[in-house]
């Protein structure tokens, strides 16, 4: 296996197979710190790590806070809110400030796509993407198939279902890139006016429905709406959603028994997803969460070891 080479993490649609590979590799070894009773490991000691979120998180930012401490680097988290930001500082010029200091890592989520990447050229020190607008949210596709990996051993062959409001989904983005570059069947569905326009061309089927969907698939991951992103117009009425596109005991009663349920969360419950089977027997959505944690300790480590 090549050694990993680069400075960041800003999307999954340039890296190979095998450096998604490696991540998932990397991932596997670092899960068992987090079952230990001292959860620590040193690997990277002396090294200081800044959260810097431009958006709302609390999954992404709080698995990357404890990710960070488990490999005894020093984190540190900016809320932009009580920030320089707020005085008008751009965010190169936060960067540039953040690397001033001597940080080693930084990891920034912003609601502009393409932010990571315009960062990651404006400083040295490494960027990882926590989410980009509309673009990628490459660490959340590397848990959602790392956690289909625990579940089936594979993912080469699997039939992926990703349903929901794939037209805002940086995650959508990010599972496609990964999914079709390890070999999986990728589908998607939505309403007509929540499927990106020559979305076929990244590899995926489009769904006549839900229940074609959801039909002989491996597992569902099932998006948010993202309704904070709404222009006014775009959506379609929240309970017409849930009768037309929502994961019910009904409509999961017709798939394979053993399907995998995945959400990225946070979860409109009721809207996307029933509670039933949010927090049912084929639900990973928890799992989910877990494993974030071991996927951002490979990604912190394998960008920090890029310097040494
Ligand atoms: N899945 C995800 O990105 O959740 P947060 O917005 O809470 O980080």
């Amino acid at each position: 296996m090549k050694k990993w080479q680069r400075k960041d993490l800003v999307g999954l649609e340039n890296l190979t197979r095998e450096e998604i590979e490696l991540i998932l590799s990397t991932a596997e070894s670092f899960k068992e710190v987090s079952t230990r009773e001292i959860k620590k490991v040193p690997a990277l000691r002396g090294k200081t790590v800044v959260n810097l979120f431009y958006e709302p998180s609390t999954r992404t930012r709080v698995s990357f806070e404890v990710a960070a401490k488990r490999l005894s680097a020093d984190v540190i988290t900016i809320a932009t809110e009580t920030s320089s930001v707020k005085k008008g500082e751009t965010l190169i010029d936060t960067g540039r400030n953040i690397q001033a200091l001597k940080a080693d890592i930084i990891v920034v989520r912003h609601n502009c796509s393409g932010a990571a990447t315009m960062l990651a050229r404006h400083v040295d020190i490494s960027v990882i993407n926590a989410g980009d607008g509309w673009h990628e949210h490459p660490t959340q596709a590397l848990l959602d198939i790392f956690t289909l990996k625990e579940k089936y051993g594979k993912i080469e062959g699997l039939k992926v279902s990703i349903v929901g409001d794939i037209a805002h989904s940086r995650v959508a983005r990010s599972n496609i890139w990964g999914l079709t570059k390890l070999g999986a069947k990728v589908s998607v569905c939505a309403p007509k006016m929540l499927v990106p326009v020559a979305i076929e061309q990244m590899g995926v089927r489009i769904a006549n429905d839900i229940d074609d969907a959801l039909k002989d698939a491996n597992a569902v991951n099932v998006l948010r709406m993202q309704f904070e992103r709404d222009e006014g117009t775009a959506f379609p009425q929240q309970m017409e959603y849930f009768k037309n596109f929502g994961i019910t005991r009904e409509r999961l009663e017709k798939a394979k028994k053993d399907i995998v349920v995945m959400h990225p969360g946070p979860l409109n419950r009721g809207i996307e997803i029933s509670s039933a089977i949010a927090d049912g027997a084929n639900s990973v959505i928890l799992e989910q969460v877990t494993n974030g944690i071991a996927i951002r300790m490979a990604v912190l480590y394998l960008v920090a070891g890029t310097k040494n």
